[in-house]
């Protein structure tokens, strides 16, 4: 097949659509929704990458306090993941305005979303300025899974978790494309 060169944009995917959350001085919570989010040491010990830019509110909340939990959100979560990428918790408190519930978490400030079956608790080992994004190294302090989403080995089961693809601005779902990033907005 002939090759085509093309300009590159966010060439390497698919990626999750993830769910991150952050919290003021005041302990208050936030959510962005992330496409680069990525595991880096998969072991000893688990660190995961997550790139964002500073023009958001998450990133000076993450900034200043340090802490952050991954969530990986279920395919009928589709439009709360969208929205939740489409406004600033500089203007809304988005756990309210998307209907989703807060957990404590074990180890972080931030909480975890409790219908997101896979969260993650992150602790801020570095940042580094990459291009247009901030570079968040983060030591993975606890996962939790949902009971019902585990194998007979006890790990999470990817057939049972539903999970919400991103690929090329679009989301799709182990069965399918599902719509286009932004979407709610139209
Ligand atoms: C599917 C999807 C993926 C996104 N990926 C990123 C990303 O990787 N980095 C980033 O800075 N913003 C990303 N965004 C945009 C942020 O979610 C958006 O700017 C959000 O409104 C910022 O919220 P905040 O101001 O409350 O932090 C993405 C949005 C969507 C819908």
């Amino acid at each position: 097949m002939q090759k085509v060169q093309i300009t590159p944009f966010r060439p390497i995917y698919p990626s999750p659509a993830a769910l991150i959350t952050s919290v003021d001085g005041d302990g208050k919570a936030n959510i962005v929704t992330l496409g680069e989010c990525f595991n880096i040491s998969i072991a000893r010990p688990v660190i995961v990458g997550i790139a964002i830019r500073t023009a958001t509110y998450s990133h000076g909340l993450i900034r200043r306090q340090g802490e952050f939990t991954i969530n990986l959100p279920t395919a009928d979560l589709l439009e709360k993941v969208d929205g939740i990428g489409s406004v600033s918790g500089r203007d809304c408190d988005k756990f309210e305005r998307f209907g989703l519930t807060p957990l404590p978490a074990r180890q972080v400030a931030p909480p975890l979303i409790a219908e997101c079956p896979l969260n993650v608790e992150c602790k801020v080992l570095g940042e580094q300025e990459v291009g247009d994004h901030q570079l968040f190294l983060g030591q993975v302090l606890v996962e939790h899974v949902d009971a019902d989403r585990l194998d007979e080995a006890g790990k999470p089961d990817p057939r049972k978790l539903d999970m919400l693809i991103y690929a090329a601005n679009n989301y799709f779902a182990a069965g399918g494309w599902l719509g286009t990033h932004g979407f709610t907005r139209r």
